[in-house]
């Protein structure tokens, strides 16, 4: 059997027994409709619902649904309008055409009747309020939703497979990125570069790209990119990532411009502790224990390179680490960059609390093995958070002569995506197997 079909049989085998245990005898998923800005007639990026793209490789593909039943192929509705305007969705291809009862229709409204045989009072229907037609509103329910969103956590042989080519198209990209940096380009010219490496559009991009040279690689979701390069070009902080059949990579590098080697060296004594923090990918360990991992190996960091004077556990006890380091170590990567479930202690949606004081961290829940997860230690220069630390009673022990110097850097952030595997088993670096073998 082909891994495609095998990751069907999979949901299909979850979506029974989610359907029995919460007394729903059919799932309807819609993929969304397609929305457009207020009083004009421009529509904004069609979004699909994750969870239909979970089951089928469409992503422009608003207006369809999907049924699913026990014991039947699920139904796919097929949206293909005739239209002259814009380039209709083309007709049905793939291995998922085979696997399912097809109906195309040509009106979204269409919908309805083509599922009306189905639908009963104990259909759960997945979707955002907008995507309702008659007799078929979305209820999403709540117990439903956190059965599939638990076992969204771990990924089947196929979505790694989509997931490990996500890598190989984000990695020239992220190469061509780095050449165009290193040749004095601008942001904009950068981003254009990735963008030509990797066959994307800003269109199609799993999240907008992150790129930022000098102080911008401080601004941990920097969203401009200037048209012309800073007088002085030192440093260059880019995070993006690449999508192949709705699955995402997320990835972030940090460069020195050359004859930069204070900063450069900084990025070396990251780069040894985020890969100290792959290796901790492993089944059964706390993620939350991870993103504490980070805080202690950031502030032997920060020691060393003589920005802070402060005993290691000390530094981590009283925050210290916190202004340097203000984002958590990483998430759950899938079908969303930030996937569903993180925060999910058990199936039936009990929360397991992020650890007290580390509000941003978005993953704390056990790592199981097949769970992808991104490991992005940063060490930043932040203006904002450098301030209140100055006027804290730890500003003594800060050499403020280095903060400056390395401020004009921005910060450092390095991001791999990584998959847990079964106990006992190192971690796969899905980005760094993609470096090497490109
Ligand atoms: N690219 C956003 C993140 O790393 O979480
Ligand atoms: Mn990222
Ligand atoms: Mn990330």
């Amino acid at each position: 059997m082909s891994l495609y079909l095998d990751h069907l049989a999979a949901l299909q085998r979850q979506a029974e027994s989610a359907l029995e245990r919460t007394g729903f005898d059919m799932l309807l998923i819609a993929s969304g409709i397609e929305k457009f800005a207020f009083l004009d007639d421009r529509p904004y990026l069609f979004q699909p619902n994750p969870h239909f793209k979970h089951w089928l490789p469409l992503t422009k593909h608003p207006h369809c649904w999907l049924a699913v039943r026990p014991g039947k192929k699920p139904r796919v509705v097929y949206f293909q309008p005739d239209d002259y305007w814009h380039v209709p969705p083309s007709a049905p291809s793939g291995e998922w055409v085979d696997a399912v009862e097809l109906i195309v229709i040509r009106e979204p409204e269409t919908a309805a009747q083509a599922l009306a045989d189905l639908v009963t009072s104990r259909t759960a229907i997945l979707g955002e309020a907008d995507a309702a037609l008659p007799g078929l509103t979305p209820n999403n329910p709540e117990l439903l939703l956190n059965l599939l969103h638990w076992a969204r956590g771990v990924k089947t042989p196929y979505e790694l497979e989509q997931m490990r080519a996500a890598q190989r198209r984000a990695v020239p990209a992220h190469r061509a990125a780095r050449q165009a940096f290193m040749a004095g380009a601008s942001e904009a010219e950068i981003h254009r570069a990735y963008l030509a490496a990797s066959g994307h559009t800003d269109r199609d991009l799993p999240y907008g790209n992150i790129v930022g040279l000098n102080e911008h690689a401080a601004v941990l979701h920097y969203q401009y990119q200037d048209a012309s390069p800073p007088a002085e070009v030192r440093s260059f902080l880019i995070d993006a990532g690449a999508e192949v059949n709705g699955y995402a990579s997320d990835i972030t590098r940090t460069w020195a411009a050359r004859g930069h080697d204070e900063f450069a060296a900084l990025i070396a004594a990251m780069e040894v502790e985020q890969l100290g923090l792959v290796d901790e990918v492993r089944e059964g360990v706390d993620y939350r224990d991870i993103h504490l991992s980070a805080h202690r190996r950031i502030a032997r960091v920060l020691r060393r390179a003589g920005i802070v004077a402060m005993d290691e556990e000390a530094m981590v006890e009283e925050g210290v680490t916190k202004p340097f380091f203000p984002h958590g170590i990483g998430h759950l990567l899938g079908l969303q960059v930030h996937d569903v479930g993180g925060f999910m202690a058990a199936e039936d949606g009990s929360v397991a609390d992020k650890p007290e004081g580390h509000r941003y961290l978005r993953l704390t829940r056990p790592l199981q093995a097949g769970m992808v997860v991104t490991i992005e230690p940063g060490l930043y220069f932040i203006p904002m958070l450098l301030r209140e630390l100055r006027a804290s009673k730890h500003a003594a022990q800060v050499d403020w002569a280095v903060v400056e110097r390395l401020s004009r850097y921005g910060g450092i952030r390095i991001e791999d995506d990584v998959a847990c595997r079964a106990a006992g088993e190192a971690p796969e670096n899905l980005t760094r197997d993609a470096f090497a073998s490109a």
